[in-house]
C-alpha cells in the first residue's frame, strides 16, 4: 500500500526509545523525513543516525524536554529552519511518574505535577505551535500517543488516565474546530505494547495472559497504525481515538 507521503517531514516527539522510536521508523520507511525530540541525547543521536542510514531519509535530532517552553521554542525554530512548516505531527510523551499507584495513594503533589507536564501540558504546547503551520498549508496530520486506560482505566493507572484523558479532550476538540482546514487530528491508545520500558516494569509473560489475545503487542504494531493515520489515505479520519491494545477495552467505543 501506498500511504502516499513520501518526502514529508515528519515531528516525532519522545522518539529516542520505544514506541515514538517505532512510529519513527514506521514514518521513515514510507520515505518520510523526520525531527526525533527527545532528552538523551547520546540514544536520539545513535536511533536518528540508524534510521536515517536503514531508509535513506534525513533526519534532524533535536535534544530537549517537552516540559520546557524554551526547548520546545528550540525544537520548533530547528525544525522549520532544516525543513519548513511539518506535515505530521506525532505526539508522543514520556511515561507517567514510576511506580504506579492507586488512586488514594496519589497523594503527592510533585506526582501531579509531573505527570501533568509530562503527559498533558507538554504535549499541548507542541501542538499548539505545529498546528497553526499546518493550517496555513492546508495540510496536515497530527497522531497522539495516549493509552487504553483513556477507554478502560488500568489498576494504578490514575495519572495517566487523568491527563490522557484530559489530552484526549484536548485533541477532540482541536479536530473539531480544524476539521475543514486539510488537517487531521487523531489519538491511538495501546496497551500492552512490548518496549523496553514495558519489559522493565512488567512481567510480560503474566502481562500476557491479561490479554485477549493472549500476546504482548509489537512496537511495529502501533508504528503502522501511526503511519496509517499520517497517511495521505486517511484523510476522511478525523477525531478517532483508536486501540491498539490486543482487544482489552471491552466496550462498544
Ligand atoms: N507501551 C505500552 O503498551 C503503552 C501503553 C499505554 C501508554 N503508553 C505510553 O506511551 C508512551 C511511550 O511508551 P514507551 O513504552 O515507548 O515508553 P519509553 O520506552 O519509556 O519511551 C519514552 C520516550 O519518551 C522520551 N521522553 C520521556 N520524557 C520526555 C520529555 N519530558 N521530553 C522529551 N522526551 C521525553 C524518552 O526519551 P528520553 O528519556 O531520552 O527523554 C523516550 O524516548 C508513554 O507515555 C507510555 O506511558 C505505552
Amino acid at each position: 500500500m501506498n500511504l502516499g507521503i513520501k518526502g514529508k517531514t515528519a515531528l516525532v516527539t519522545a522518539s529516542s526509545a520505544g514506541l515514538g522510536e517505532f512510529a519513527a521508523r514506521a514514518l521513515a520507511a514510507e520515505g518520510v523525513n523526520l525531527v526525533m525530540f527527545a532528552r538523551s541525547a547520546q540514544t536520539l543521536q545513535a536511533k536518528a543516525q540508524a534510521i536515517a542510514q536503514a531508509h535513506g531519509v534525513r533526519v534532524l535530532p533535536v535534544v530537549g524536554d517537552m516540559r520546557l517552553a524554551a526547548d520546545v521554542d528550540r525544537l520548533m525554530a530547528q525544525t522549520v529552519e532544516a525543513f519548513g512548516a511539518p506535515d505530521i505531527l506525532v505526539l508522543n510523551t514520556g511515561r507517567p511518574p514510576v511506580p504506579m499507584r492507586e488512586v488514594l495513594q496519589e497523594n503527592e503533589e510533585q506526582r501531579w505535577q509531573e505527570a501533568y507536564e509530562t503527559q498533558l501540558r507538554g504535549a499541548i504546547r507542541v501542538v499548539s505551535a505545529v498546528a497553526p503551520l499546518m493550517i496555513q498549508k492546508g495540510w496536515g496530520r497530527i497522531v497522539g500517543v495516549t493509552s487504553a486506560s483513556v477507554k478502560q482505566p488500568m489498576l494504578k493507572h490514575g495519572l495517566s488516565t487523568v491527563f490522557r484523558a484530559g489530552l484526549t479532550g484536548y485533541l477532540k476538540h482541536l479536530a473539531n474546530e480544524i476539521a475543514a482546514t486539510g488537517v487531521t487530528v487523531n489519538t491511538v491508545c495501546p496497551a500492552s505494547v512490548g518496549t523496553e520500558a514495558m519489559e522493565q516494569s512488567y512481567d510480560l509473560k503474566l502481562r500476557a495472559q491479561q490479554v485477549p489475545m493472549r500476546r504482548i503487542g509489537r512496537p511495529e504494531e502501533l508504528g503502522a497504525m501511526v503511519a496509517f493515520l499520517a497517511s495521505d489515505l486517511a484523510g476522511f479520519t478525523t477525531g478517532t481515538a483508536i486501540q491498539v491494545d490486543g482487544g482489552m477495552v471491552a466496550s462498544l467505543y
